[in-house]
């Protein structure tokens, strides 16, 4: 895409809807287009990634913004090939964490302040659900700002967050504290192929002006359904036996379906509560 064109083909991509906004599309916009047209990706070529550049995107990636400076974010850098496969064998149907050239794991960190506390002779409890609320924030802005800096660098990511659903193993392998939790995994390597642009809710549904307001879900809901539907139709209905077979079977009946049938992280409480946090 040439700049200069506006922005009619990244909206189009993202939203199959409506007409892009007429904004300024000067070259000094150009980042835009690159977040507008991002996408996980899962496989990867052989090729490895430079660790200067590496460093860089880590470097990047901790220019997020953070809450009250506390900086509470520890990314675990996975180069060892035993504690990888330990990792990847969580999770054998995301062979991906096992064969991306590169695996990092991001971590909310409650862990480092308390220490600073002792260290200063100024003691605090972080454990509290607002310490544990800021860390994994501040976590999930480090991992975002990382995957935006790889994906103009030319790479591709995938975060995983499915490791949450064994956060005791993956804290014994990479021998994580109290209070440092898991948020989520990152496989990163250049991408093997384009892949695609995930088409999002329009904005309709997720921006509230003045005053939230969801009466025209359903109907914004149903239109978002068969856009997307036009565009990839899902191959598979998620469990059958206990759902039916759908006559159509859009994102909205897809993500209900998940989110009924496997509620995901049902451990994780508990594991927060044994690791330090009192989550009050
Ligand atoms: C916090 C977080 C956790 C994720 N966890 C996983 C995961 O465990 N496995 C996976 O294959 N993809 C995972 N993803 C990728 C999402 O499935 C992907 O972002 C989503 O389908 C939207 O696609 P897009 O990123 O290409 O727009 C995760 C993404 C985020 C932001």
């Amino acid at each position: 895409v040439q700049h200069g064109q506006g922005w009619e083909a990244e909206w189009q991509a993202r939203f199959a809807d409506g007409a892009a906004p007429a904004a300024g599309d000067g070259a000094d916009l150009a980042g835009l287009r690159q977040i507008l047209r991002r996408r996980t990706h899962r496989r990867y070529l052989d090729r490895p990634v430079a660790e200067p550049l590496l460093r860089l995107l880590l470097a990047t990636a901790f220019s997020a913004s953070s809450k009250s400076d506390f900086q509470q974010v520890s990314v675990v850098l996975v180069t060892d090939l035993a504690r990888r496969d330990r990792l990847a064998a969580l999770v054998p149907d995301m062979p991906w964490i096992g064969t991306a050239p590169v695996f990092l794991l991001f971590c909310g960190d409650a862990r480092r302040l308390e220490r600073i506390g002792e260290l200063r002779r100024h003691p605090s409890d972080n454990g509290r659900l607002e310490g544990f609320f800021n860390a994994a924030v501040d976590a999930a802005l480090v991992l975002q700002t990382f995957v935006l800096a790889a994906e103009s660098a030319g790479l591709g990511c995938c975060p995983i967050s499915v490791l949450r659903d064994h956060a005791a193993a993956v804290a014994e392998i990479l021998a994580l504290p109290d209070k440092v939790f898991p948020v989520a995994g990152l496989c990163l390597g250049y991408p093997a192929a384009p892949g695609y642009v995930s088409l999002r809710l329009p904005l309709a549904v997720t921006v509230h002006t003045d005053c939230y307001d969801d009466s025209g879900l359903a109907a914004a809901i149903d239109a978002y359904d068969r856009r997307r539907d036009a565009r990839y139709s899902i191959p598979q209905q998620r469990a059958p036996e206990r759902f039916g077979d759908a006559v159509f079977y859009g994102w909205s009946e897809d993500k209900a379906r998940q989110a009924a049938a496997q509620p995901e992280g049902t451990a994780f409480a508990a594991y927060l509560r044994a690791h330090g946090f009192s989550l009050d």
